[in-house]
């Protein structure tokens, strides 16, 4: 049977997770102290309270103005070291981890603190068994000059990161919009993938943009794709991965899209099940994988199948693949 124990033991790799999105209360509340910020709230409980959103943008309203407490490279550090440890528990083997670098830099901390913070804790994490990797996103309501200005202080740090994606409010703000940075990031060799958020005004034309014009190599969430059966024929035969974040759809949306997730994968579709902003959205990867089979009684099959989608559609070696599925 499918328990919450199977689920934590069961080998991993988790896509779709922001850095800055694991920033639990209690680090928060730490470094707020240690910074001398004022974030309004001074005790877990406040901190909790704050968290009041129900969709996406009244959740990256919540989100954004509390990275303020990120400050050193230590911070950074610990951060992602915190995480890491979760992964662990959570036997994620392989992590692909998303981070907004204008998030710090608008704010008047440099690309270095972050990345270098960021890619220290990735390699310590090799000790405890975790291999992590960092997919750097463009903030998709900052100006296209921001990602070219982005991109280019990525370069200096190119083997660092293994992928660029897209992510922030995407309403107004078309996968387009960021097309000729992408095509650019492809010719330094970077992986590709985008935001595509449930229930956006013109889901369906951004997630055209971003399979057909753009590329990319996976979408994140696009589960609004089964209102096109030309687009989903398209995702299963080019063997485009899809993550999936359950419990971060039931914040942002009506319900957690479990329909959406079991009919794809269903369709052979690589679907993977992921956290997203896992101290935001009330659990770490297994707790997302438990909400799904639980709600939509997902048998062990299913759920063996979402963990080897996860690895096949990570941009590990094909090598490295044959370990896990
Ligand atoms: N969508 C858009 N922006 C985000 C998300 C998301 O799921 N998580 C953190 N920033
Ligand atoms: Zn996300």
């Amino acid at each position: 049977d499918v328990t919450r124990e199977f689920l934590q033991q069961l080998p991993k790799a988790e896509l779709h997770i922001h850095l800055e999105g694991t920033l639990e209360p209690d680090l928060k509340l730490k470094l707020a102290q240690k910074n001398h910020i004022n974030i309004g709230q001074n005790t877990i409980e406040e901190v909790k309270k704050s968290y009041q959103f129900d969709d996406l943008a009244s959740f990256l309203a919540v989100y954004y103005p509390a990275l303020a407490v990120l400050q050193t490279e230590q911070d950074f550090y610990d951060l992602a070291y915190a995480y890491l440890l979760k992964a662990k528990d959570n036997h994620v083997r392989h992590v692909e981890l998303f981070f907004d670098p204008q998030a710090h830099t608008s704010r008047g901390i440099s690309f270095e603190t972050v990345i270098n913070g960021f890619y220290r804790a990735t390699q310590d994490a090799k000790s405890f068994g975790v291999d992590a990797q960092l997919i750097m996103c463009f903030l998709r309501d900052f100006s296209k000059e921001s990602a070219r200005q982005t991109l280019l202080e990525a370069k200096k740090h190119r083997d660092k990161i293994l992928g660029i994606g897209l992510d922030s409010d995407e309403h107004h703000n078309p996968q387009m919009k960021f097309a000729t940075h992408f095509e650019n990031a492809v010719s330094q060799g970077y992986h590709i993938t985008m935001h595509c958020d449930i229930d956006q005004v013109d889901s369906i034309d951004h997630i055209k943009q971003a399979l057909e014009v753009i590329g990319v190599e996976r979408l994140d969430h696009g589960t609004n794709i089964v209102e096109n059966p030309d687009l989903v024929d398209f995702v299963n035969q080019k063997q485009i991965g899809m993550t999936t974040c359950p419990k971060s759809n039931s914040f942002v949306s009506a319900d957690m899209k479990g329909k959406e997730i079991t009919d794809l994968l269903a369709k052979g579709i690589e679907v993977s099940v992921n956290s997203d902003d896992p101290a935001y959205f009330g659990g770490y990867i297994s707790e997302n994988y438990w909400a799904l089979a639980e709600a939509y009684d997902l048998s062990v099959d299913q759920v063996v199948q979402i963990a080897k989608n996860s690895f096949n559609s990570s941009w590990i070696s094909d090598q490295q693949k044959r370990n896990y599925v």
